[in-house]
């Protein structure tokens, strides 16, 4: 990380006494609370849910993006941070703006197509691909797929094989890509926007359609959705749809209208477990703004003509699909909610919970405890303080107590101990509440995961 621990420590108490003063409802928008998401884009892979999202760093008063993120669920309600998949510094050609991007999966392999600003050129699209969904993506090209400074790349794969990129600010492009991914044939098209395809905007000349950038492309049975940040500024976010991959597109109105703190936006659709989910980003944390921004996602249903209904922002989220397992070894860093805290690499594999003070916390959504209590908690920590404890609660940050972990110094923050303490009381289905307490203002100890057991 750029920034130094002791600043990363006050970024933290800021973000929890704000959260605490301001008495906020433990919701789960935004996805991650962290840091700063911008950006969202889901992919569907092997049965869980992978979005990539773009970072503002903290304290972002314009944009400062460097690198991007990874988080992934399989109940749509607890997410698991994988860190950071892919940075500015992949890319030997990187200037700077590590903004909107999206990975596609072809040929065994992962494509994660992103805007950077090219050092001494202008805005390009890159290429990173790897083996594995998770990363490290790797440089597929060592220098920009194509330059034309604009931005927010979107890949669609249709179903004759046929790959189709579509980007733009202030206009709309899109170019076939070739089976490999990694180039094109012909050259880069740009879209006719007119009022009937992309509506009407009222007062700005130079931009005459809604359409703004952000592009999303998608199928769903024959017709083609164009989902996109619209009007500006703020964005509101607006679609048409086609009858083919290329158009020609007609308006279908407003998704979502302005609201949420960032006077940016960028929408993703994705269907999963026989739901389809819209993802967004606003400036719902403690300290946000159009410069620090967050992910979040609300639950849909399409209409019976294919069209979409209008969505509005919610702090609740979508409802959790099935329960949570606290009887297998699951990451400190999946999470529905935290407060304070931030995460970073362990040194034991991934990632893990750290920065954590006093009065912290971390909410785990629907853990299925079942009829009979768990005896015992086990916890991996770790810490280079004087450590501390965590209290295992239910239902809220003050609710029932059903154990307490104590943590001891561990002589390193990466030096790793796993502690194991009593549980009584904790059955049915619960909201988890692990709270971290100890004395002074210093970082407390590490986290990196938990177990309960019978
Ligand atoms: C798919 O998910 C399962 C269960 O979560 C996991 O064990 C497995 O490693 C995953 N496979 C891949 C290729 O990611």
């Amino acid at each position: 990380m750029g920034l130094s621990k002791t600043w990363l420590c006050h970024a933290s108490l800021l973000l929890g006494s704000l959260l605490s003063s301001l008495n906020v409802v433990r919701a789960d928008n935004p996805l991650v609370q962290t840091l700063y998401t911008a950006d969202p884009a889901p992919i569907v892979y092997n049965n869980t849910v992978y979005m990539f999202t773009g970072h503002d760093e903290d304290g972002s008063t314009t944009y400062n993006m460097k690198d991007w993120r990874l988080y992934s669920s399989s109940d749509m309600a607890n997410w698991r941070d994988h860190g950071s998949p892919m940075g500015l510094t992949t890319f030997s050609w990187a200037g700077a703006n590590a903004w909107a991007g999206q990975v596609v999966q072809r040929n065994g392999k992962f494509y994660y197509y992103v805007p950077i600003t090219r050092r001494g050129g202008s805005m390009s699209i890159g290429v990173g691909v790897s083996d594995n969904i998770e990363g490290p993506y790797r440089d597929a090209l060592g220098k920009p797929l194509l330059e034309n400074g604009q931005i927010d790349p979107t890949v669609w794969i249709d179903t004759d094989g046929q790959a189709y990129l579509y980007w733009g600010n202030p206009d709309l492009w899109y170019v076939k890509l070739n089976a490999d991914m990694i180039s094109y044939s012909g050259s880069i098209q740009k879209v006719q926007l007119t009022t009937a395809g992309f509506g009407q905007r009222n007062g700005n000349a130079q931009r005459p359609t809604t359409f703004e950038e952000g592009p999303w492309l998608y199928k769903r049975n024959s017709l083609y959705y164009m989902i996109y940040a619209a009007n500006c500024c703020s964005e509101d976010i607006r679609y048409s749809t086609g009858t083919s991959a290329t158009g020609p597109w007609t308006y279908r109105g407003l998704i979502m209208a302005t609201s949420g703190k960032s006077f940016t936006n960028h929408p993703a659709i994705i269907d999963y477990k026989e739901n389809t989910y819209f993802f967004y980003h606003n400036g719902a944390l403690p300290g946000g703004s159009g410069y620090q921004r967050s992910v979040a996602v609300e639950r849909f249903v399409y209409n019976s003509d294919g069209t979409i209904p209008t969505l509005t922002m919610s702090t609740n989220g979508p409802p959790q699909l099935g329960t949570f397992n606290p009887y297998v070894r699951q990451e400190a860093e999946t999470m529905a909610f935290s407060s304070g805290l931030k995460t970073e690499v362990c040194s034991e594999g991934g990632i893990n919970v750290g920065f954590i003070n006093n009065g912290d916390y971390i909410k785990v959504k629907g853990v299925a405890f079942g009829s009979t209590s768990p005896k015992t908690f086990t916890a991996r920590v770790s810490s280079a303080a004087n450590g501390g404890k965590i209290e295992v609660r239910l239902g809220s940050t003050s609710g029932t107590l059903v154990g307490t972990c104590t943590v001891a110094a561990t002589g390193g923050w990466q030096t790793w101990t796993t502690v194991t303490c009593p549980i009584s009381g904790a059955t049915g289905t619960q909201d988890l509440f692990f709270r971290f307490t100890g004395s002074g203002s210093d970082n407390l100890f590490n986290f990196n995961w938990w177990q309960f057991s019978t």
